[in-house]
């Protein structure tokens, strides 16, 4: 099973960005819009696990998120992967001055990779992935009206990834609330 953990944004802060995702489509082409009920980001992806150590998993994750305060993140400033000139993943940013989200991410996989799953190492790059390129392109990146749009982490949860040929599906396993 292939497993990642993740936040999950509110109904109305996936309402917002599916209608950022919606203006920037009229700019550029031949992208895979990731669907409103997908919308998420990424703390930590595992990959592969085999079942049989789901148990492990959940237990390295919960003393690893237990007692962690709930805190809110501002969602803004748009972003692409690799390269401006080359961009395969078109992405929102979120602010993280006081490094609430780093904590919380390098907490998880420290957890995890007790467990055997390694370490990141790249920096952690919070991001809500909107849209992947299916060749490699030169994108602008707008500027969509400054508001202040909260993105709430007061948990985070556990999602298997089952590819469907429609796209994928993210079922949840395990939630882990914050405090
Ligand atoms: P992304 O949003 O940056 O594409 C489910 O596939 C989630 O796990 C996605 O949000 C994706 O991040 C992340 N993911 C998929 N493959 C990954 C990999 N090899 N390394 C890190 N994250 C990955």
């Amino acid at each position: 099973m292939r497993l990642f953990f993740a936040v999950t944004p509110p109904d109305h802060v996936r309402a917002k960005i599916a209608h950022w995702q919606q203006l920037w489509s009229k700019s550029v082409h031949n992208v895979k819009w990731v669907k409103e009920e997908n919308l998420h980001l990424t703390l930590k992806f595992l990959g592969e696990v085999v079942p049989t150590q789901l148990d492990q998993v959940v237990s390295a994750a919960r003393s690893a998120l237990v007692g962690h305060p709930a805190f809110a993140l501002v969602v803004g400033g748009t972003g692409v992967f690799p390269h401006p000139r080359r961009a395969r993943v078109l992405w929102l940013g979120l602010k993280d001055d006081a490094g609430q989200l780093a904590r919380l991410q390098q907490y998880l996989d420290r957890s995890l990779s007790n467990l055997g799953f390694p370490s990141e190492n790249k920096p952690f790059a919070p991001h809500l992935t909107l849209g992947r390129l299916r060749q490699p392109s030169e994108v602008a990146r707008p500027v969509f009206p400054a508001e202040n749009l909260i993105l709430p982490v007061n948990r985070i949860i556990l999602y298997e990834s089952i590819l469907k040929p429609h796209g994928p599906l993210y079922k949840p396993l395990a939630t882990f609330k914050l405090q």
